[in-house]
C-alpha cells in the first residue's frame, strides 16, 4: 500500500529531518506536517473565512499569560537560552507531576519523541503494535524502521484492545495506546493500560500517547513513570495549551529509556516556546477552563448530530469525534471544503468514517449548518449500502448511534 492510499502524505512533501545515526531521511509526520501537505498538494491556503476543524487545533490558541511570556523574552532571542528557560521549566513540570528533572525531555512537540521512540525501539524483528484507527505516526516511523506493523482493531467501545496488542507479537517492540484515541476521542481505561504494561512481551516499551489527556476525566499515567517503570509518555502543548504552532512537546520516561531517542537528536528549543509552556503550566485555571469550553461545544455538537440522526461511532472525552456518514468520506471531506468547511481526515480501515475537531462555538454552528446541506444532497457520493461496521449501533429512529 502506498502512502497515499495509508492517508499519509507522499514523502516528497514531507519535513525531513536528518538523524546522524540514519543512513535515511526520517519524516516527522504531524497534523501540521498534514496541512502543509495538502496545500502543497494543490488544496492551497483556506480562505480566511474558512472553518478550520480538520487538525485537532485548539481555536483558542495560546493564553494571554503565554503570549505576554513570548513577548517578555523576544528580545533575548540573540543568544540560546542564556538564563537556562528550559531547565526552570523542566524542574516546574516535573515537581508538578512527581516526576524527577531526568524524567523530563523537551522536544518542538511530541511528534518528534514519538517518531524518535518508535525509531528506537523497534527494528525489523520488532514490530510496532497499533490500534487501527489510530494516529499514524507511530506507524510512519515503523515504515522508515523496516518494522513489522501490527494494526488491532478498536474494541466494541472503541479503547485499545490490550489483551489482543499484546497477543499480537510476542517479539514486539513498541506497543502504542493513545489516549484518548486520535481520531475517535474515546478512552482506553486506565485499568487496561496498566495491564498491557504488566504483560507485554519482554524487552518491549509501552508509548502512551497523551496529547489530549486534559480533555478527559480519565487519570494519567505520569505515576507509573515516576514508578521506574518500562513506558515512555508523550505530552503535548498543541492542543489544550493551544500552542500547535508556537511547538512544545515532551518525552515522559526513565532516563535510561529516554537516552535512547538521543540518538537522533535533540535540537535547542525556543526559548518563546518555553517561556510560554512556563506560564501555560504555572496558571491553575487554564486547563480545567478549557477542558469546560471544549466539553460544553463537543456535547452540544453531539447532541445535535444525534438528534438529527447522525451515526457517531464512539463516545469522544477529547476535541475530535467520528461521524460514520454512511457514504465515500473523501466525498464529504471535498463537499464540506466546497462549504468553506475543513474537516478532518479519512482513516483507510473506516472509509465512509470523518474525523471533525471540535473548534469554536461559530465554528461548530457553521459546520452544523454545512454538514446537514452536504449529507442532504443525494449527488456527494453513493450510499454504500454494503457498509458493515463490526461497531454497528443500536438503532434510534431509523439511524444508529454509538454514544
Ligand atoms: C495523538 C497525537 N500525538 C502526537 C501529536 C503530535 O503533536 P505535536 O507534534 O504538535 O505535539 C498529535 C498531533 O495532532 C496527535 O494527535
Amino acid at each position: 500500500m502506498s502512502d497515499s492510499e495509508n492517508g499519509l502524505p507522499d514523502a516528497g512533501r514531507r519535513t525531513f529531518l536528518w538523524g546522524a545515526a540514519l543512513a535515511t531521511a526520517v519524516p516527522i509526520l504531524t497534523e501540521a506536517g498534514l496541512a502543509q501537505a495538502r496545500m502543497a498538494g494543490g488544496m492551497g491556503v483556506p480562505p480566511v473565512d474558512a472553518v478550520l476543524i480538520n487538525a485537532n487545533e485548539n481555536p483558542l490558541g495560546p493564553s494571554k499569560a503565554a503570549c505576554e511570556a513570548i513577548a517578555n523574552i523576544a528580545s533575548q532571542g540573540g543568544r540560546y537560552d542564556r538564563n537556562d528557560v528550559q531547565g526552570q521549566f523542566i524542574k516546574t513540570y516535573a515537581a508538578q507531576h512527581g516526576l524527577k528533572p531526568e524524567n523530563v525531555a523537551v522536544y518542538a512537540g511530541s511528534g518528534e519523541p514519538l517518531h524518535y521512540t518508535v525509531l528506537a525501539y523497534t527494528s525489523p524483528t520488532k514490530s510496532l503494535v497499533t490500534a487501527d484507527p489510530s494516529y499514524e505516526s507511530a506507524m510512519l516511523a515503523a515504515k522508515y524502521a523496516g518494522a513489522p506493523i501490527k494494526k488491532v482493531p478498536l474494541t466494541a467501545a472503541c479503547g485499545h484492545d490490550v489483551k489482543a496488542m499484546v497477543a499480537a507479537d510476542p517479539s514486539a517492540g513498541v506497543l502504542y495506546i493513545c489516549n484518548p484515541n486520535n481520531p475517535t476521542g474515546t478512552i482506553t481505561p486506565r485499568a487496561d493500560i496498566i495491564w498491557a504494561l504488566e504483560n507485554k512481551p519482554a524487552g518491549s516499551i509501552l508509548l502512551v500517547d497523551e496529547a489530549y489527556i486534559h480533555l478527559s476525566d480519565e487519570q494519567d499515567v505520569l505515576d507509573l513513570v515516576a514508578a521506574g517503570k518500562e513506558l515512555i509518555v508523550l505530552r503535548t502543548f498543541s492542543k489544550v495549551y493551544g500552542m500547535a504552532g508556537i511547538r512544545c512537546g515532551l518525552a515522559l520516561g526513565r532516563p535510561d529509556l529516554l537516552a535512547k531517542l538521543n540518538e537522533f537528536g535533540q535540537n535547542a528549543m525556543p526559548i518563546t516556546a518555553l517561556a510560554a509552556a512556563q506560564a501555560s503550566i504555572t496558571d491553575p485555571d487554564l486547563v480545567p477552563s478549557r477542558k469546560k469550553i471544549i466539553g460544553d461545544i463537543r456535547v452540544d455538537t453531539l447532541s445535535w448530530l444525534k438528534s438529527n440522526g447522525y451515526k457517531l461511532i464512539g463516545e469522544s472525552h477529547s476535541n475530535c469525534f467520528m461521524i460514520d456518514t454512511g457514504r465515500d468520506g473523501h466525498g464529504v471531506v471535498e463537499a464540506m471544503r466546497a462549504e468553506k468547511v475543513y474537516i478532518g481526515r479519512i482513516w483507510p480501515v473506516w472509509p465512509q468514517a470523518v474525523r471533525i475537531t471540535v473548534g469554536s462555538a461559530d465554528d461548530m454552528a457553521k459546520f452544523k449548518v454545512a454538514f446537514k446541506k452536504v449529507m442532504d444532497a443525494k449527488a456527494v457520493a453513493a450510499i454504500d449500502s454494503t457498509h458493515t461496521d463490526p461497531r454497528a449501533p443500536i438503532g434510534v429512529g431509523g439511524k444508529t448511534f454509538l454514544s
